[in-house]
């Protein structure tokens, strides 16, 4: 059995996501069951609380001909303390694939090593993988011309902006990045992109991010497992994605989030709401995506 992990953007290349893109916009065109995935369960252990992932994977799953299991820890011998590599070793054995909502990016490693089966990063506290390719579809769609276009990402540094800059590592978009001092992405991985030729700058002023920019993304300031206190979020309050930042953004500039979002903090609920705004086809967009991701590394096994 061949081994195909999605555990970053990392392990796709340009020409891949160029691909996917394109077959992204043929599968939303004509939504139709086939069977890609006949007679493959695939497993979903979610460490961590999801609506878009999970359904957006399950629904794809069932389009496409397989089965889905989903686990938590509660629910599971992982909340007794039954170590990763064992579940590992025993769900390779039941299902087709492993599809991953965990905290360390470490885990998916490990699972990875004991699992001779794809694993599909569902989420970690460093990468969100699957949701930045249909954020990129979702920009595709409107702006054929993905190099041309100034992308920012406004807020925390987290899981999103990190998986922000390897898209920015292997697809030349030119990302802007302002985070509050001491909110900045990952720096190794920040340096891989930069060291890569990557178009990245990183700011502590999200005026500058914002002008001239095509596309405004934002994000939680406090991720899962983060709870970050409310004095610390203060900090993030020029960060704030509202009308007044948006008056110094191109009036065609559209604003993504990947939800959910918390209104009157990193978004305003006026600009969430606004035609500004195209979170509901970002959100669409994950079921699409899901399924070239299903396609493309399942196909295969
Ligand atoms: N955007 C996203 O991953 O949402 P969920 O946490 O609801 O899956
Ligand atoms: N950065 C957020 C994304 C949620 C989809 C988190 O990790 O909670």
């Amino acid at each position: 059995m061949q081994k195909n992990n999605f555990l970053s953007i990392l392990d796709l290349s340009y020409q891949e996501i160029q691909e996917m893109l394109d077959r992204g916009v043929r599968i939303k065109k004509n939504r139709r069951f086939n069977e890609v995935l006949k007679d493959k369960s695939l497993i979903m252990i979610f460490e961590k609380a999801s609506t878009r992932t999970r359904v957006s994977f399950e629904v794809a799953i069932k389009e496409l001909g397989g089965n889905s299991i989903f686990m938590t820890p509660m629910e599971s011998q992982l909340g007794r303390s039954e170590p990763l590599k064992d579940t590992a070793r025993v769900l390779a054995r039941y299902g087709h694939a492993l599809i991953v909502r965990t905290y360390a990016q470490e885990n998916l490693q490990e699972l990875a090593q004991y699992a001779q089966i794809p694993i599909f990063n569902a989420l970690t506290d460093m990468f969100h993988p699957c949701q930045v390719m249909s954020d990129l579809l979702t920009i595709s769609e409107r702006s054929p011309d993905l190099f041309s276009l100034k992308i920012a990402w406004i807020g925390d540094g987290n899981n999103m902006a990190n998986s922000w800059i390897n898209l920015a590592n292997r697809f030349r978009i030119n990302l802007y990045i302002a985070t509050p001092k001491g909110y900045e992405p990952n720096s190794e991985v920040l340096q891989e992109a930069l060291d890569n030729g990557a178009r990245i700058t990183l700011t502590q002023d999200p005026l500058e991010a914002v002008r001239d920019a095509n596309y405004i993304n934002t994000d939680v300031w406090s991720s899962m497992g983060q709870d970050r206190e409310e004095a610390t979020k203060q900090e993030f309050m020029p960060f704030q994605v509202n009308s007044e930042l948006l008056e110094n953004a191109p009036s065609h500039a559209k604003v993504l989030h990947c939800l959910p979002a918390h209104r009157g903090e990193e978004i305003t609920e006026e600009v969430l709401e606004s035609s500004r705004s195209i979170v509901w086809d970002q959100a669409e967009n994950r079921l699409h995506m899901q399924k070239v991701l299903l396609e493309k590394f399942m196909t295969k096994v």
